[in-house]
């Protein structure tokens, strides 16, 4: 079959490396006679049949510039659609054959879904009911099953690095404790990869349950051999042996139903109480997913878009690109989204952090 149309939507949260993908997809496409519709706000603009051109104009300058010219969101899920005046949170509306309905009007030929794990699900539903889609793995969190990374990530990994970097000097001068929270949800990469590349003392993970005598102890351990200061990075969804994690807020009708957030100040309220000494907190947040993708996302990112186009030039739609070691691959978003990559508790990289002194407030993994 002939491609002539597809269409293109970055969904869920957004993070550096979002243009780059949509200008790599639009590029890529346009050499190959292929116009490019792209939609608005996620699968909104799906829902609602909003979208723009994307012409060579469209897409030109955009590849170094954060968060999305799409717009983005993580509330418009078609499945269970929550936004007024269609739906409200308490009566959400199934609105998937919109979707399938703008699909059609517009005469597309395939969708390039640019989005995590709450995307990709979408997207493994719309095939199964007969749209031809391609996905593209974003987000910060480097949660997804079947490939090695995920655009954002590494953008994100600088960002709490250097925060990691700058905390130090200060807890260095005053001999404090200072918690570095970071995002990542239910997976800890962000924590892990930034506390070895730091040099944090202490790792709180959502793999490996903390335990507050082990955070106390890891603190007293340094005290003795004369270090006044502490640096612990935090994962936002860090848990405790009970299982229990800091949750800021339920919202109903978000692919994202829990925000996470205070970890760092349970863990400062802690230390304080029990040791008496001074803690601070930084809670990076949304610093993670702003700005300039690094070098490495813009080149994962153009790689990824200009493969997501070959595929459905191709006609292999219901996969994902993906990186595997060096290469690009594409794998079935069905198998992409059965599960989440999680850090190994017993993996290399916590026995490298532990090889170097980091403790991760554990009785067990030490
Ligand atoms: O999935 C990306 C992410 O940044 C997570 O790390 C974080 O928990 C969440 O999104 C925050 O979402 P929001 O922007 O909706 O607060």
């Amino acid at each position: 079959m002939k491609i002539k149309r597809i269409g293109v939507l970055t969904a869920g949260g957004d993070c550096p490396g979002l243009n780059a993908v949509v200008r790599a997809v639009a590029k890529h496409a346009l050499q190959n006679g292929v116009e490019v519709l792209g939609f608005k706000n996620g699968f909104d603009g799906m829902v609602k049949n909003q979208f723009i051109v994307l012409d060579d104009k469209a897409v030109s300058g955009i590849l170094t510039r954060g968060g999305t010219i799409l717009g983005t969101s993580n509330l418009a899920n078609p499945f269970s659609y929550t936004l007024p005046p269609i739906g409200t949170a308490k009566k959400p509306k199934d609105v998937s054959s919109l979707v399938a309905h703008t699909f059609k009007t517009n005469r597309l030929d395939a969708l390039i879904t640019i989005g995590g794990d709450g995307t990709l699900s979408m997207s493994q539903k719309f095939l199964e009911m007969g749209l031809p889609i391609v996905g593209v793995p974003k987000t910060i969190d480097n949660d997804l099953l079947s490939t090695d990374y995920t655009f954002g990530f590494d953008s994100a990994l600088s960002v709490a690095t250097d925060a990691v970097d700058r905390i130090h000097t200060t807890a260095e001068s005053h001999h404090r404790v200072m918690i570095l929270e970071t995002m990542g949800r239910y997976a800890g990469w962000i924590a892990l990869r930034s506390c070895i590349a730091g040099g944090g003392d202490i790792c709180l993970l959502p793999e490996i349950p903390y335990n507050e005598d082990a955070i106390i102890e890891a603190i007293e351990v340094r005290q003795l051999k004369g270090k006044t200061f502490s640096i612990i990075v935090a994962a936002e969804g860090a848990k405790n042996e009970k299982g229990e994690m800091a949750v800021q807020k339920t919202i109903a009708g978000s692919t994202d139903p829990i925000r996470l957030g205070g970890i760092s100040s349970k863990i400062a309220s802690l230390i304080e109480d029990r040791l008496q000494l001074e803690c601070r907190v930084v809670v990076l947040g949304h610093l993670q997913r702003g700005g300039t993708p690094t070098a490495f996302d813009r080149w994962l990112s153009t790689r990824f878009g200009t493969e997501a186009v070959d595929l459905v030039l191709k006609g292999q739609t219901g996969n994902m690109v993906a990186l595997r070691g060096t290469e690009i691959i594409s794998v079935p978003i069905k198998e992409a989204v059965a599960n989440l990559k999680r850090v190994d508790p017993q993996g290399e990289e916590v026995r490298t952090a532990l090889a170097v002194g980091t403790s991760f407030g554990s009785k067990t993994i030490k």
